[in-house]
């Protein structure tokens, strides 16, 4: 019997596998067990097929493939180029040794090309934890294991071509991860929304802080315009966040040459009409949903009220755990979903109450139930309230260009950096006793405070979601202190969208 090693993806993680065959004289045929999906059972044809092309001549004996542990659920087509390896070695046709500490990862094709498989840096990453010291994957997305780190990667375009490199007949190159661009010139910048100055204010503490957003404005005002300027304002990714979001995006099948990782902020834009599991995915195999694919990025919502009520309802519970469970099949996943939430909304159906450009055309009670989608839970959550008016003409062709991204992601650094310095992720995640401790005002700035308490009404958690905006406001100016004005503007943010449309 021999073992080869290779890696299964569940969710986005992947697991060692070990590949035993073991053959033996009775009638051919090729039995592959520990628990393997539909797919896995097609691997025999394809791996039969695949070996023939190679010019090896397929054992005339029983083979049998145990995929372990059984209890892992294996699925999609991965596993190919360890089983084909896996027989050929238990069939005497390699050197003896060849397959020690490497990994094979990648679907064989009939013709024994290899396909790129979902996934392959997180089974990369497996690889690498079980031990091995190499991984022989398919040669067009080789640069996105190489990502792992400390494991070396080789990127083979065929099973002949794998023999060969193993037979030491001809040696494939070890892939280098491609370098990080972090090119931020390629983003849409800030200065091409002319005026706006309120907004503009708004998008930059969201992202010194790492607060929501939401946008109220009429129709064509700017909103998605405002929103994909946001992952150009956040700093740059680390090493750390690159891993899980390429992870993530590899898990979904959504990179392929050129792209081989995230090393962007991502911007996700789902459509309203989007379902729950793919917002928050699912399915069989488990894919992320877009608050995994938006994970250290931008989870853009447009036209918030038209989403479904259980997909708006079911961010709430991500947003506070920032993360997903997703139940499967005997298995709990976890998907990462740490994202900047950013909703954008007209104040009424036709777009126009409350703006005096053009009259609304809606009635009182279309309005009232168009602006109950807008309460609850999850918009009590979001911190910036921030208003977009229509601009007008002159102020579009000629209007301030204000600072550009770069300028602004500069001023970002260095507010994140003072929170990092206070122990801290970010302003928005500060509660309880950090907050007691980081966001104490000044005691002009606490009276102000008390005042809006009472006269407004504010809950405990909405005087709490004012003073981490004030904090973050604080730290933009580089003050120790909360100062009166830094309350103030807070408060402009958290009573934005009550006031412009409703009163
Ligand atoms: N302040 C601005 N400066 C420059 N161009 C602008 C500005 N506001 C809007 N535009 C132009 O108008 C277009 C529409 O803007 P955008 O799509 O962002 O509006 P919106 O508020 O998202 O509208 P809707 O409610 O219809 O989704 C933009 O592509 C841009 O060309
Ligand atoms: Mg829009
Ligand atoms: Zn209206």
């Amino acid at each position: 019997m021999t073992q080869v090693m290779s890696a299964a993806l569940v969710g986005i993680e992947g697991h060692p596998v070990e590949v035993e065959v073991r053959i033996s004289a009775q009638l051919p045929r090729i039995d592959i067990v520990g628990l393997p999906e539909t797919s896995v059972r097609e691997s025999a044809a394809r791996v039969r097929a695949a070996i023939a092309a190679s010019g090896v001549r397929f054992p005339q004996s029983r083979v049998t493939v145990n995929l372990a542990p059984a209890s892992l659920p294996k699925s999609g087509a991965a596993l190919d180029l360890a089983i084909a390896i896996g027989i050929l070695n238990a069939s005497g046709a390699l050197e003896p040794g060849v397959t020690e500490r490497v990994a094979f990862l990648g679907e064989l094709a009939l013709d024994g090309r290899l396909r790129p498989v979902r996934g392959l840096l997180s089974m990369a990453l497996a690889a690498k934890q079980a031990g091995c010291s190499t991984v022989i994957a398919p040669h067009d997305s080789a640069p996105q294991a190489a990502l792992a780190q400390g494991i070396q990667v080789i990127g083979a375009p065929s099973l002949q071509s794998v023999l060969e490199h193993l037979h030491g007949v001809t040696s494939l190159p070890a892939v280098e991860s491609a370098p990080r661009t972090n090119n931020r010139q390629t983003l849409p910048c800030l200065s091409d929304v002319r005026g706006q100055a309120q907004a503009k204010r708004g998008l930059l503490i969201a992202a010194a802080g790492g607060h929501g957003i939401l946008l109220t404005g009429p129709p064509g005002a700017g909103k998605t315009m405002l929103a994909q300027r946001l992952p150009g304002l956040l700093p740059p990714l680390s090493d750390q966040e690159v891993l899980e979001a390429t992870q993530i995006h590899a898990a979904a099948g959504l990179l392929g040459e050129p792209e081989q990782a995230i090393d962007r902020r991502p911007f996700r834009a789902p459509h309203h009409s989007a379902s729950a599991a793919g917002m928050l995915g699912g399915g069989q195999p488990l894919r992320p949903g877009e608050v995994s694919l938006a994970h250290t990025g931008v989870l853009f919502l447009d036209e918030f009220p038209e989403f479904d009520r259980r997909v708006r309802e079911s961010l709430r519970p991500v947003l506070e755990q920032r993360f997903i469970a997703l139940a499967r099949v005997g298995r709990r996943c976890r998907l990462p979903a740490d994202f900047l939430l950013v909703c954008a909304t007209n104040p009424c159906p036709c777009g126009w109450f409350g703006f005096p450009q053009q009259d609304c055309r809606c009635d009182q009670r279309s309005i009232e139930r168009y602006r109950q989608r807008l309460s609850g839970p999850l918009l009590d959550r979001i911190d910036l309230h921030l208003t977009v008016p229509a601009q007008s003409w002159s102020e579009i062709n000629s209007g301030a260009k204000g600072r550009s991204s770069q300028q602004q992601a500069q001023i970002v650094q260095r507010a994140r950096k003072l929170q990092l310095n206070r122990g801290q992720a970010c302003n928005a995640r500060i509660q309880g006793q950090a907050l007691d401790q980081h966001g104490v005002p000044g005691s002009e700035a606490l009276r102000l405070l008390g005042r809006a308490v009472d006269q407004f009404g504010l809950s405990a958690r909405a005087a709490q979601r004012v003073l981490r905006v004030a904090r973050t406001i604080a730290d933009l100016q580089e003050d120790e202190t909360i100062s009166a004005p830094a309350i103030a503007e807070a408060l402009t943010y958290r009573f934005e969208r009550t006031r412009s449309p409703a009163v």
